[in-house]
């Protein structure tokens, strides 16, 4: 077979390498890809919103499969696109992708759904959102509608803040068009977890559990970002929260969908808060996480093809299931001086080889690319150092033993990846 994922980041990094070891894949190709993924896959200077070009890629080269990565050209309806030129591509369609693109709808389905979130209002007009925000008599959460690129969601302490969030997303477009409608909801209270899995329409396979680690700093300090690093398992989700989780939650959805008429077919993400009262939907996203994806698929063992190429062709995964190793995965983010703000770009890198000679090491790539001979940053996450060992503290140290021999002008990252599940454990 040859396949050809979509995408440039750690993600679709950790991807062409998953998928490059099947023994059904003779090729992978990926487009654009980045510096790292040139040493697993054939980069194809293609963007992953040309769909146009991609779906002629695709045609001209005989392509078996194609994986979509990221989720913007998901919701901008590429699978739709492939679908009608005969490719087989896995992915939700357009419409299952506004599950991730409309905040709105996301909500609007899982209320009709009677899935565990935060109770919300839905506004498309300031002075409602603001007689919400007064009558409230809970902390709230000012989500822009749209897709922000992570950045949508301002989390308040006070009525004040909480006006001024309003003012940000629906007055003063701080995210664009996408603040044309707003969600308000309660603010939530508990652990985070990634619960991932792929569905085929009705039938659903769990990937393990994962934690991602969203703010800046050590101790969830600093602003948020598109993820500072992540575990897997994560043991905030017990056996009974991901049994809950499959049967009040991803088995309603797809359900409900189905009812509107929309099958969904790809990968669903729900990003949990595990509270007092059980597990609860903060979002859905219709794609991998990144970078939950890195320590996910190095514990992997099965091969991800057959599921991901049956989806795609429309078949059937019941019964199908990932194996994984019993020992976890860390992944620790490296990132570029001033991120999540402006960054510095083009700074070389070194220590790449050293730190993957460590035995279950590997680095994924992110924001890097190759100039002449060398590989530099371009992005503002850049590395995903990824580590497997025999338990946690093992990993962590053996994630953090490469991340020391690896270091590029003003690169920084966060000390206590994996620390809350370690404290969980002890
Ligand atoms: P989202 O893009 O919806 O996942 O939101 C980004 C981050 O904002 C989440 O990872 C949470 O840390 C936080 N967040 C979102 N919704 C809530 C909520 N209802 N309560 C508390 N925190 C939230
Ligand atoms: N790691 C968070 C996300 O992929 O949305």
């Amino acid at each position: 077979m040859r396949v050809l994922v979509i995408g440039s980041g750690g993600r679709e990094h950790t991807l062409c390498w998953k998928i490059g070891q099947s023994p059904l894949v003779q090729e992978v190709f990926c487009a654009p890809g980045n510096g790292g993924i040139a040493q697993d896959a054939i980069c194809i200077n293609l963007a992953a919103d040309d769909i146009a070009g991609l779906a002629r890629f695709a045609k001209d080269n005989v392509i078996d499969l194609t994986v979509v990565g990221p989720e913007a050209p998901l919701v901008s309806g590429i699978v739709d696109a492939f679908q009608a030129e005969g490719l087989a591509v896995f992915g939700p369609s357009g419409r299952a992708a506004l599950l991730e693109g409309s905040k709105a709808f996301a909500k609007k389905m899982m209320h009709a759904c009677s899935i565990p979130t935060a109770r919300f209002g839905l506004f498309t007009d300031a002075g409602s959102a603001r007689s919400y925000i007064q009558e409230a008599d809970f902390p709230v959460v000012v989500k822009a509608d749209g897709l922000a690129a992570g950045k949508g969601v301002i989390v308040t302490s006070s009525r004040e803040e909480a006006f001024a969030a309003l003012d940000e997303v629906m007055v003063k477009k701080a995210f664009g068009d996408a603040g044309s409608t707003v969600v308000i909801e309660e603010r939530l209270t508990g652990e985070e977890a990634s619960f991932i899995a792929v569905c085929d329409g009705e039938h659903i396979v769990a990937l393990a559990s994962s934690q991602d680690h969203k703010p800046a700093l050590d101790n969830d300090e600093g602003p948020n970002t598109g993820g500072m690093g992540a575990y897997s398992p994560a043991p905030v989700v017990d056996s009974a929260t991901h049994d809950m989780v499959i049967e009040r939650i991803l088995h309603p959805l797809v359900s409900g969908l189905r009812a509107k008429g929309i099958t969904y077919r790809g990968v669903i993400y729900a990003g949990l808060m595990v509270t007092e009262s059980g597990p609860k939907v903060l979002e859905f996203n219709v794609r991998l996480g990144d970078p939950e994806t890195q320590p996910l698929l190095m514990r992997c063992t099965s091969d991800i093809v057959p599921v991901l190429l049956e989806v795609a062709k429309g078949g059937s995964i019941k019964g199908m299931e990932f194996e994984w190793a019993a020992g976890p995965g860390v992944c620790v983010v490296l990132a570029s001086g001033g991120y999540p703000g402006p960054y510095d770009k083009g700074r070389v890198i070194s220590g790449l080889g050293q730190a993957e000679r460590i035995d279950g090491v590997k680095v994924f790539h992110a924001g890097t690319r190759l100039q002449s001979g060398s590989i530099v940053t371009s992005g503002g996450r850049v590395l995903g150092v990824t580590a497997v060992d025999n338990d946690l503290k093992a990993a962590i140290d053996k994630a953090y033993r490469a991340v020391s021999l690896i270091s590029f002008e003003g690169m920084h990252y966060r000390r206590d990846i994996g620390h809350k599940a370690l404290k969980r454990l002890s």
